[in-house]
Protein backbone atom coordinates (compact mmCIF):
# COMPACT_ATOMS: atom_id res chain seq x y z
CA UNK A 1 0.00 0.00 0.00
CA UNK A 2 1.45 3.78 -0.74
CA UNK A 3 2.26 6.05 1.76
CA UNK A 4 -0.75 8.15 1.26
CA UNK A 5 -3.07 5.19 1.01
CA UNK A 6 -1.67 3.84 4.51
CA UNK A 7 -2.14 7.34 5.62
CA UNK A 8 -5.75 7.98 4.40
CA UNK A 9 -6.79 4.49 5.61
CA UNK A 10 -5.33 5.20 9.41
CA UNK A 11 -6.79 9.07 9.37
CA UNK A 12 -10.24 7.04 8.26
CA UNK A 13 -9.71 4.32 11.04
CA UNK A 14 -8.70 7.01 14.04
CA UNK A 15 -11.40 9.17 12.86
CA UNK A 16 -14.48 6.73 12.83
CA UNK A 17 -13.23 3.75 14.62
CA UNK A 18 -13.41 1.13 11.88
CA UNK A 19 -12.01 0.38 8.80
CA UNK A 20 -12.80 1.98 5.14
CA UNK A 21 -15.10 -0.07 2.76
CA UNK A 22 -11.86 0.88 0.29
CA UNK A 23 -9.59 3.40 -1.08
CA UNK A 24 -10.11 5.59 -4.06
CA UNK A 25 -7.39 7.63 -5.45
CA UNK A 26 -7.39 10.17 -8.41
CA UNK A 27 -4.46 12.82 -9.69
CA UNK A 28 -3.57 16.18 -9.77
CA UNK A 29 -2.59 17.16 -13.69
CA UNK A 30 0.10 19.11 -15.75
CA UNK A 31 -1.51 20.68 -18.66
CA UNK A 32 0.95 20.48 -21.60
CA UNK A 33 -0.66 23.00 -23.22
CA UNK A 34 -4.16 25.14 -23.93
CA UNK A 35 -4.43 27.63 -20.94
CA UNK A 36 -7.73 29.15 -20.72
CA UNK A 37 -9.04 27.79 -23.07
CA UNK A 38 -11.49 25.24 -21.75
CA UNK A 39 -14.49 27.94 -20.96
CA UNK A 40 -13.85 29.17 -24.08
CA UNK A 41 -15.21 26.07 -25.75
CA UNK A 42 -11.88 25.60 -26.67
CA UNK A 43 -9.19 22.63 -26.81
CA UNK A 44 -6.64 21.57 -23.73
CA UNK A 45 -4.40 19.06 -23.98
CA UNK A 46 -3.50 17.50 -19.79
CA UNK A 47 -1.90 14.49 -18.64
CA UNK A 48 -2.36 13.36 -14.72
CA UNK A 49 0.56 13.50 -12.16
CA UNK A 50 1.47 10.58 -11.03
CA UNK A 51 0.79 12.59 -7.18
CA UNK A 52 -2.85 11.56 -6.30
CA UNK A 53 -5.12 12.42 -3.47
CA UNK A 54 -6.48 9.18 -1.67
CA UNK A 55 -10.12 9.07 -0.33
CA UNK A 56 -10.83 6.02 2.65
CA UNK A 57 -14.05 5.81 2.43
CA UNK A 58 -17.04 3.87 4.15
CA UNK A 59 -20.88 3.80 4.81
CA UNK A 60 -22.29 6.17 7.61
CA UNK A 61 -24.68 4.53 10.02
CA UNK A 62 -26.61 7.52 10.60
CA UNK A 63 -27.53 9.11 7.11
CA UNK A 64 -25.18 11.77 7.62
CA UNK A 65 -21.48 12.49 5.74
CA UNK A 66 -18.54 13.10 7.22
CA UNK A 67 -15.28 13.68 6.05
CA UNK A 68 -11.52 14.09 7.51
CA UNK A 69 -8.35 14.48 6.22
CA UNK A 70 -4.61 13.96 7.49
CA UNK A 71 -4.24 17.77 7.73
CA UNK A 72 -7.59 18.22 9.32
CA UNK A 73 -8.34 15.10 11.89
CA UNK A 74 -11.45 16.49 13.07
CA UNK A 75 -14.57 15.57 10.75
CA UNK A 76 -16.50 18.00 9.27
CA UNK A 77 -20.03 16.16 9.25
CA UNK A 78 -23.41 17.58 7.10
CA UNK A 79 -26.63 16.15 5.80
CA UNK A 80 -28.40 17.36 2.78
CA UNK A 81 -27.08 21.12 1.90
CA UNK A 82 -26.93 23.70 -0.37
CA UNK A 83 -24.56 25.87 -1.92
CA UNK A 84 -22.76 28.30 0.92
CA UNK A 85 -23.81 25.92 4.14
CA UNK A 86 -20.23 23.52 4.39
CA UNK A 87 -17.40 26.59 3.91
CA UNK A 88 -13.86 25.51 4.12
CA UNK A 89 -11.85 22.80 2.35
CA UNK A 90 -15.23 20.12 3.70
CA UNK A 91 -17.23 22.36 0.50
CA UNK A 92 -15.35 20.43 -2.50
CA UNK A 93 -16.84 17.25 -0.63
CA UNK A 94 -20.13 18.52 -0.10
CA UNK A 95 -20.43 20.40 -3.16
CA UNK A 96 -20.12 16.93 -4.75
CA UNK A 97 -22.55 15.65 -2.77
CA UNK A 98 -24.70 18.30 -4.02
CA UNK A 99 -23.73 18.18 -7.17
CA UNK A 100 -24.66 14.23 -7.51
CA UNK A 101 -28.08 14.99 -6.35
CA UNK A 102 -28.47 17.63 -8.42
CA UNK A 103 -27.65 15.40 -11.75
CA UNK A 104 -30.25 12.96 -10.39
CA UNK A 105 -28.28 10.44 -8.38
CA UNK A 106 -28.29 9.82 -5.12
CA UNK A 107 -24.92 9.48 -3.26
CA UNK A 108 -24.85 6.53 -0.31
CA UNK A 109 -24.36 8.56 2.91
CA UNK A 110 -20.45 8.14 3.24
CA UNK A 111 -17.49 8.57 5.73
CA UNK A 112 -14.01 10.05 4.15
CA UNK A 113 -11.05 10.55 5.40
CA UNK A 114 -8.16 12.25 3.06
CA UNK A 115 -4.96 12.09 2.29
CA UNK A 116 -2.92 14.02 -0.43
CA UNK A 117 0.64 14.26 -2.04
CA UNK A 118 -0.96 16.85 -4.75
CA UNK A 119 0.75 19.91 -3.46
CA UNK A 120 -1.59 22.58 -2.67
CA UNK A 121 -2.14 25.99 -4.13
CA UNK A 122 0.88 25.36 -6.76
CA UNK A 123 -1.67 25.40 -10.52
CA UNK A 124 -1.59 21.36 -10.35
CA UNK A 125 -5.35 21.03 -9.33
CA UNK A 126 -5.63 19.70 -5.97
CA UNK A 127 -9.30 20.92 -5.80
CA UNK A 128 -10.06 18.85 -8.63
CA UNK A 129 -8.35 15.69 -7.26
CA UNK A 130 -10.17 16.26 -3.93
CA UNK A 131 -13.42 16.39 -5.74
CA UNK A 132 -12.46 13.63 -7.90
CA UNK A 133 -11.38 11.00 -5.74
CA UNK A 134 -14.86 11.82 -3.76
CA UNK A 135 -17.08 11.26 -6.69
CA UNK A 136 -15.52 8.21 -7.59
CA UNK A 137 -15.57 6.64 -4.35
CA UNK A 138 -19.38 7.71 -3.87
CA UNK A 139 -20.42 6.47 -7.42
CA UNK A 140 -18.65 2.93 -6.92
CA UNK A 141 -19.64 2.55 -3.37
CA UNK A 142 -23.50 3.47 -3.74
CA UNK A 143 -23.35 1.78 -6.77
CA UNK A 144 -24.50 4.48 -8.91
CA UNK A 145 -24.83 4.60 -13.14
CA UNK A 146 -23.13 7.78 -13.96
CA UNK A 147 -21.16 7.37 -17.19
CA UNK A 148 -17.28 8.06 -17.43
CA UNK A 149 -18.17 11.08 -20.09
CA UNK A 150 -20.85 12.70 -17.31
CA UNK A 151 -18.63 12.71 -14.44
CA UNK A 152 -15.68 16.09 -14.75
CA UNK A 153 -18.99 18.39 -15.37
CA UNK A 154 -20.73 16.96 -12.41
CA UNK A 155 -17.33 17.76 -10.35
CA UNK A 156 -17.40 21.07 -12.01
CA UNK A 157 -20.23 22.40 -10.92
CA UNK A 158 -19.29 21.45 -7.11
CA UNK A 159 -16.54 23.70 -7.65
CA UNK A 160 -18.58 26.60 -9.47
CA UNK A 161 -21.82 26.27 -7.81
CA UNK A 162 -20.85 25.35 -4.40
CA UNK A 163 -17.02 26.42 -4.08
CA UNK A 164 -17.99 29.36 -6.33
CA UNK A 165 -14.63 29.36 -8.86
CA UNK A 166 -15.55 29.81 -12.31
CA UNK A 167 -13.32 27.56 -13.83
CA UNK A 168 -13.68 25.34 -16.58
CA UNK A 169 -13.68 21.67 -16.84
CA UNK A 170 -9.88 21.00 -17.51
CA UNK A 171 -8.86 19.66 -13.84
CA UNK A 172 -11.95 17.63 -13.40
CA UNK A 173 -11.42 15.91 -16.98
CA UNK A 174 -7.61 15.36 -16.61
CA UNK A 175 -8.08 14.16 -12.96
CA UNK A 176 -10.90 12.06 -13.73
CA UNK A 177 -10.56 10.59 -17.75
CA UNK A 178 -6.62 10.49 -18.07
CA UNK A 179 -4.87 7.38 -18.41
CA UNK A 180 -1.02 6.30 -17.78
CA UNK A 181 1.18 6.74 -20.84
CA UNK A 182 -1.17 9.10 -22.64
CA UNK A 183 -2.07 12.57 -22.72
CA UNK A 184 -5.81 13.90 -22.98
CA UNK A 185 -7.04 15.80 -26.17
CA UNK A 186 -10.42 17.08 -24.83
CA UNK A 187 -12.73 19.37 -26.98
CA UNK A 188 -14.36 21.57 -24.52
CA UNK A 189 -17.56 21.97 -26.28
CA UNK A 190 -18.13 18.21 -27.72
CA UNK A 191 -16.55 16.57 -24.27
CA UNK A 192 -14.96 14.63 -27.33
CA UNK A 193 -11.74 13.44 -26.07
CA UNK A 194 -8.57 11.51 -27.77
CA UNK A 195 -6.03 9.64 -25.62
CA UNK A 196 -2.55 10.92 -27.60
CA UNK A 197 -0.12 8.42 -26.55
CA UNK A 198 2.96 10.50 -25.05
CA UNK A 199 5.76 8.03 -23.97
CA UNK A 200 8.70 10.52 -23.78
CA UNK A 201 10.85 7.45 -22.12
CA UNK A 202 10.55 6.07 -25.06
CA UNK A 203 12.48 9.04 -27.00
CA UNK A 204 15.02 9.93 -23.78
CA UNK A 205 12.77 12.85 -23.13
CA UNK A 206 11.31 14.27 -20.28
CA UNK A 207 8.82 17.08 -18.49
CA UNK A 208 10.35 18.39 -15.69
CA UNK A 209 8.35 20.40 -13.67
CA UNK A 210 9.28 23.32 -11.80
CA UNK A 211 7.18 24.49 -8.84
CA UNK A 212 7.71 28.39 -8.20
CA UNK A 213 6.57 28.40 -5.00
CA UNK A 214 5.50 31.76 -5.72
CA UNK A 215 2.77 32.59 -3.75
CA UNK A 216 -0.60 32.64 -5.52
CA UNK A 217 -1.87 36.34 -5.49
CA UNK A 218 -5.12 37.67 -6.75
CA UNK A 219 -5.47 34.51 -8.72
CA UNK A 220 -9.77 34.59 -8.02
CA UNK A 221 -9.92 38.07 -8.89
CA UNK A 222 -7.70 37.83 -11.93
CA UNK A 223 -9.01 34.96 -13.36
CA UNK A 224 -12.71 35.74 -13.16
CA UNK A 225 -11.39 39.05 -15.13
CA UNK A 226 -9.53 37.22 -17.55
CA UNK A 227 -12.65 34.62 -18.33
CA UNK A 228 -15.20 37.93 -18.67
CA UNK A 229 -12.94 39.52 -20.88
CA UNK A 230 -13.30 36.60 -23.02
CA UNK A 231 -16.88 36.52 -22.76
CA UNK A 232 -17.34 40.13 -23.60
CA UNK A 233 -15.07 39.62 -26.70
CA UNK A 234 -17.04 36.81 -27.49
CA UNK A 235 -20.18 38.92 -27.33
CA UNK A 236 -18.30 41.35 -29.61
CA UNK A 237 -17.32 39.43 -32.03
CA UNK A 238 -21.46 37.59 -32.07
CA UNK A 239 -19.50 34.40 -31.97
CA UNK A 240 -21.02 31.67 -29.05
CA UNK A 241 -17.14 31.22 -27.74
CA UNK A 242 -13.80 32.52 -28.60
CA UNK A 243 -13.42 28.66 -30.09
CA UNK A 244 -15.46 29.95 -33.20
CA UNK A 245 -12.63 32.40 -34.53
CA UNK A 246 -10.22 31.04 -36.87
CA UNK A 247 -6.65 31.69 -36.73
CA UNK A 248 -7.24 32.88 -40.16
CA UNK A 249 -9.90 34.74 -38.90
CA UNK A 250 -8.36 37.04 -36.29
CA UNK A 251 -7.23 39.75 -38.10
CA UNK A 252 -10.79 41.17 -38.60
CA UNK A 253 -11.95 40.19 -35.15
CA UNK A 254 -8.90 41.83 -33.63
CA UNK A 255 -9.96 45.28 -35.65
CA UNK A 256 -14.04 44.67 -34.68
CA UNK A 257 -12.69 44.29 -31.12
CA UNK A 258 -10.84 48.03 -30.86
CA UNK A 259 -9.93 47.55 -26.88
CA UNK A 260 -6.39 46.72 -27.06
CA UNK A 261 -7.02 44.60 -23.64
CA UNK A 262 -9.88 42.54 -25.37
CA UNK A 263 -7.26 42.30 -28.61
CA UNK A 264 -4.94 40.77 -26.47
CA UNK A 265 -6.77 38.47 -24.19
CA UNK A 266 -8.74 37.68 -27.87
CA UNK A 267 -4.91 36.78 -29.28
CA UNK A 268 -3.98 34.42 -26.77
CA UNK A 269 -7.04 32.17 -26.98
CA UNK A 270 -7.19 31.94 -30.71
CA UNK A 271 -3.81 31.62 -31.07
CA UNK A 272 -3.60 28.44 -27.94
CA UNK A 273 -6.34 27.00 -29.27
CA UNK A 274 -4.11 26.63 -32.41
CA UNK A 275 -1.25 25.27 -30.46
CA UNK A 276 -2.63 22.63 -29.02
CA UNK A 277 -4.25 21.30 -32.51
CA UNK A 278 -0.75 21.73 -33.97
CA UNK A 279 0.92 20.28 -30.83
CA UNK A 280 -2.13 17.02 -30.63
CA UNK A 281 -0.89 16.33 -34.83
CA UNK A 282 2.89 16.39 -33.93
CA UNK A 283 2.15 13.98 -31.21
CA UNK A 284 0.11 12.23 -33.22
CA UNK A 285 2.95 11.71 -35.48
CA UNK A 286 5.44 10.97 -33.30
CA UNK A 287 7.25 13.95 -33.75
CA UNK A 288 7.62 14.89 -29.78
CA UNK A 289 10.62 17.40 -30.14
CA UNK A 290 9.14 19.42 -32.36
CA UNK A 291 6.41 20.40 -29.66
CA UNK A 292 9.18 22.76 -27.92
CA UNK A 293 8.45 25.88 -30.12
CA UNK A 294 4.75 25.52 -29.58
CA UNK A 295 5.26 25.38 -25.96
CA UNK A 296 7.32 28.53 -25.60
CA UNK A 297 5.03 30.47 -27.78
CA UNK A 298 2.35 29.83 -25.80
CA UNK A 299 4.45 30.91 -22.43
CA UNK A 300 4.84 34.20 -24.34
CA UNK A 301 1.78 34.45 -25.69
CA UNK A 302 0.55 33.94 -21.81
CA UNK A 303 3.22 36.37 -20.46
CA UNK A 304 2.07 39.46 -23.36
CA UNK A 305 -1.13 39.07 -24.20
CA UNK A 306 -3.09 36.74 -21.36
CA UNK A 307 -1.20 38.62 -18.91
CA UNK A 308 -0.92 35.71 -16.20
CA UNK A 309 2.50 35.02 -15.35
CA UNK A 310 4.50 36.73 -12.98
CA UNK A 311 8.64 37.01 -12.92
CA UNK A 312 9.44 34.03 -11.06
CA UNK A 313 7.76 31.85 -13.86
CA UNK A 314 9.10 33.40 -16.42
CA UNK A 315 12.81 33.13 -14.86
CA UNK A 316 12.17 29.13 -15.12
CA UNK A 317 11.34 29.45 -18.38
CA UNK A 318 13.56 31.54 -19.58
CA UNK A 319 16.29 29.12 -17.45
CA UNK A 320 15.08 25.89 -18.67
CA UNK A 321 15.52 27.51 -22.61
CA UNK A 322 18.71 28.91 -21.81
CA UNK A 323 19.96 25.35 -20.09
CA UNK A 324 18.93 23.98 -23.36
CA UNK A 325 15.15 22.96 -22.87
CA UNK A 326 13.39 22.14 -26.26
CA UNK A 327 10.03 24.43 -24.69
CA UNK A 328 8.72 25.50 -21.97
CA UNK A 329 5.84 26.89 -20.65
CA UNK A 330 3.61 27.96 -17.24
CA UNK A 331 0.92 25.53 -16.75
CA UNK A 332 -2.02 25.85 -15.13
CA UNK A 333 -3.87 29.19 -14.24
CA UNK A 334 -1.50 31.62 -13.63
CA UNK A 335 0.18 33.84 -11.56
CA UNK A 336 2.30 31.34 -10.12
CA UNK A 337 2.10 28.13 -9.98
CA UNK A 338 4.34 25.70 -12.32
CA UNK A 339 6.31 25.25 -15.04
CA UNK A 340 7.23 22.54 -16.96
CA UNK A 341 9.78 22.16 -19.68
CA UNK A 342 10.66 19.53 -21.85
CA UNK A 343 13.82 18.36 -22.00
CA UNK A 344 16.46 15.48 -22.90
CA UNK A 345 16.10 13.01 -19.85
CA UNK A 346 20.14 13.67 -19.32
CA UNK A 347 19.94 16.61 -18.77
CA UNK A 348 16.54 16.96 -16.29
CA UNK A 349 18.87 17.71 -13.55
CA UNK A 350 21.40 20.40 -14.44
CA UNK A 351 17.63 22.14 -15.62
CA UNK A 352 16.83 21.45 -12.58
CA UNK A 353 19.71 22.87 -10.82
CA UNK A 354 19.75 26.02 -13.35
CA UNK A 355 16.55 26.97 -12.42
CA UNK A 356 17.59 26.63 -8.52
CA UNK A 357 20.60 28.46 -9.06
CA UNK A 358 18.53 31.76 -11.21
CA UNK A 359 16.50 31.64 -8.17
CA UNK A 360 18.88 32.13 -5.31
CA UNK A 361 20.78 34.81 -7.98
CA UNK A 362 17.06 36.83 -7.70
CA UNK A 363 16.45 36.00 -3.80
CA UNK A 364 13.22 34.45 -4.90
CA UNK A 365 12.13 31.31 -2.55
CA UNK A 366 14.14 28.26 -3.80
CA UNK A 367 11.93 26.20 -6.61
CA UNK A 368 10.65 22.45 -6.31
CA UNK A 369 11.35 19.89 -9.78
CA UNK A 370 11.00 17.00 -10.55
CA UNK A 371 10.00 14.71 -13.93
CA UNK A 372 6.82 13.98 -14.27
CA UNK A 373 5.15 10.39 -16.48
CA UNK A 374 1.63 10.83 -17.42
CA UNK A 375 -0.12 8.39 -14.78
CA UNK A 376 -3.80 7.21 -14.65
CA UNK A 377 -7.08 9.19 -14.06
CA UNK A 378 -9.30 8.40 -11.07
CA UNK A 379 -9.65 4.90 -9.97
CA UNK A 380 -10.65 2.15 -6.94
CA UNK A 381 -7.27 0.94 -5.33
C1 LIG B 1 -7.48 26.57 -13.77
C2 LIG B 1 -8.94 26.22 -14.01
C3 LIG B 1 -9.13 25.48 -15.34
C4 LIG B 1 -8.44 26.21 -16.48
C5 LIG B 1 -7.01 26.60 -16.10
C6 LIG B 1 -6.36 27.45 -17.14
O1 LIG B 1 -6.75 25.39 -13.58
O2 LIG B 1 -9.44 25.43 -12.96
O3 LIG B 1 -10.50 25.31 -15.59
O4 LIG B 1 -9.19 27.34 -16.89
O5 LIG B 1 -6.96 27.29 -14.86
O6 LIG B 1 -6.17 26.74 -18.31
Amino acid sequence: MSDISAKAAEAFTAAYGEEPAGLWAAPGRVNLIGEHTDYNDGFVLPFALPQRTVAAVGPSPDGTFSVCSTLAPEPVTFGATEPGEVTGWGAYVAGVVWALREAGFEPPAARIAIDSEVPLGSGLSSSAALESSVLTALIDLGGLDVPLERRPAIAQRAENLYVGAPTGILDQSASIRCEAGKALFLDCRSYEIEQIPFDLAAEDLAILVINSNAPHQHVDGEYGARRKSCEESAAILGVAALRDVSVDGLPDALDRLGDEVLRKRTRHIVTENQRVLDTVALLRAGRVREIGPLLTASHVSMRDDFEITVAQVDVAVETALAAGAYGARMTGGGFGGCVLALVDTARADETAAAVTAAYADRGFTAPTSWVAVAGPGATKL
